[in-house]
């Protein structure tokens, strides 16, 4: 099914949660496990969290975790599974619309991981601002699908996959206080609705805001 491109993005998101996806798998995003297993938990921001998987799974490594998603629907789901697992501490989620306003905070880790919307979604905007929020020693993981899945090549609009090249210039990386630790294209196993397997290709980028003490004084010491 070809979403309409001028459908407004919450009654979009709100359909395909209440309509076509009402479960989670429970499982993390793979390259997220591999990352954080190097980092010292933090406050993360994960931008549309859909049910809350990584969100979940990073307060149980520890993280303060936050979520956030345009679909209400998904955000209730996703606060009900963290207030079963007794979480609802440590993963906090609320509803926002991306490509309005960016959650309040600075933060040692945000992941954008697939967030690629059919319908308006200001994406560029939103992983510059995500950037600027980084603390000081603090990462952004930006993990994107980087074509349509061979079982539905038309189903979504070619313009929602974005380059590796496009989304450093998006994050505004290399900078001297943005270090690129990864940008690279990674494959990993995927199955179709039919049952069809193939392996998938998804962009990957791994940006840490350099500490202050990397990037030197503004000033010339006398
Ligand atoms: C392709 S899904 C990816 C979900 C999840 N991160 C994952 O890895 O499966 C994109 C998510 O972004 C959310 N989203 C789309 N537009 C948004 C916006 N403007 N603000 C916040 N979330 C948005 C959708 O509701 C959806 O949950």
């Amino acid at each position: 099914m070809r979403a309409d491109p001028q459908q407004d993005p919450a009654t979009f998101w709100e359909a395909f949660y209440l309509t076509r996806r009402t479960s989670s798998n429970g499982r993390a995003t793979a390259a997220l496990q591999r990352i954080a297993a190097d980092l010292t938990p933090g406050l993360s921001l994960d931008l549309g969290a859909s049910h809350g998987d990584d969100v979940i799974w990073l307060a149980r490594q520890g993280w303060q975790a936050r979520g956030c998603d345009i679909s209400d629907t998904a955000i209730a789901r996703a606060r009900t599974r963290a207030a079963d697992e007794g979480l609802e501490h440590r993963a906090q989620f609320e509803r926002c619309d991306l490509s309005a306003a960016f959650p309040q905070g600075a933060f040692d880790l945000i992941t954008a991981l697939y967030l690629q919307s059919p319908v308006a979604l200001a994406r560029a905007a939103i992983l510059a601002q995500a950037a600027a929020r980084l603390r000081p020693g603090g990462h952004l993981l930006v993990l994107s699908h980087a074509a349509p899945p061979p079982w539905s090549p038309e189903a979504t609009p070619s313009t929602i996959f974005p380059t590796l090249a496009e989304d450093l210039a998006a994050i505004g990386a290399p900078a001297p206080g943005l270090e690129v630790l990864e940008a690279r294209i990674v494959t990993r196993p995927g199955r179709g609705p039919d049952g069809a397997e193939a392996m998938l290709e998804d962009n990957l980028v791994l940006i840490r805001r350099r500490p202050v003490e990397e990037t030197g004084s503004l000033c010339r010491s006398a």
